[in-house]
């Protein structure tokens, strides 16, 4: 299972249709989701307008995208208004920077703008090595999912109002709905700066509230 199945699943099944996409990168997944409302944003797209044209003869609902080449502070602070006046958001990718408070960012912004049952994927959420789990400026080769699983501690910890668990697949899915969370964290957001990849190895489970990817059809009421 990788995020696209859980996004298509949720949109097919469960009828989320809205989508955005913050961090598509060569819009891998965003060309794919079979949306007319559709929003992309990244301060660096990598793709020109030939291959977004090419999309659409694939994928005719590519033709209705809203592409906002910008970073995801930016976007919220000056388009999201607009953008999301008449339809709100259903289900989200949040993919951009692998940043603990620049993911947080993401998601606290993308609620204000989200329905009620809306679903916010987090990509990244269970890196396995050292490596991929620092910040940005120390990472030398490889995968790179950066401190995204504090955001995960921090949501768990200060939200209580949010259920959000990781699904084991895919790098780590992040799975955040306006429901009351199953099992809440007790860290405040000083604390969770200091904690260390070490620490996470030894409680990963509980922390990300680590769920097998079977235990996604279990929450949304799906047929596998
Ligand atoms: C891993 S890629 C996204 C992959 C894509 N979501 C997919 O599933 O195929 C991360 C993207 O985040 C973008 N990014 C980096 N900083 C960002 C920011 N502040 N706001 C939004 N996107 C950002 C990068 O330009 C990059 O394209």
């Amino acid at each position: 299972m990788n995020r696209l199945d859980v996004i298509e699943a949720l949109m097919h099944k469960k009828g989320l249709k809205n989508y955005l996409e913050i961090g598509v990168e060569n819009g891998h997944i965003f060309f794919r989701i079979k949306s007319t409302f559709k929003v992309a944003v990244d301060p660096k797209f990598i793709f020109d307008a030939s291959r977004r044209f090419g999309k659409s003869i694939l994928n005719p609902y590519n033709l209705n995208n809203q592409y906002f080449e910008k970073t995801s502070d930016d976007f919220f602070e000056q388009e999201a208004q607009q953008v999301f006046a008449s339809k709100k958001v259903q289900l989200a990718l949040v993919d951009g920077m692998h940043e603990y408070h620049f993911a947080l960012r993401d998601v606290e912004n993308t609620l204000k703008y989200m329905d009620d049952d809306g679903v916010i994927i987090m990509h990244d959420c269970n890196p396995q090595t050292a490596g991929a789990a620092g910040r940005f400026e120390n990472w030398e080769v490889g995968e790179w999912n950066g401190d995204v699983w504090k955001t995960i501690i921090h949501l768990r910890s200060q939200r209580p109002d949010l259920n959000v668990f990781v699904l084991d697949c895919d790098q780590g899915l992040g799975i955040v709905t306006r429901k009351k969370p199953e099992s809440t964290l007790n860290f405040t957001p000083t604390q969770i700066e200091d904690l260390t990849y070490d620490d996470l190895v030894r409680n990963r489970t509980e922390w990300l509230n680590l769920k097998p990817e079977g235990f996604f059809y279990k929450y949304f009421g799906l047929q596998a």
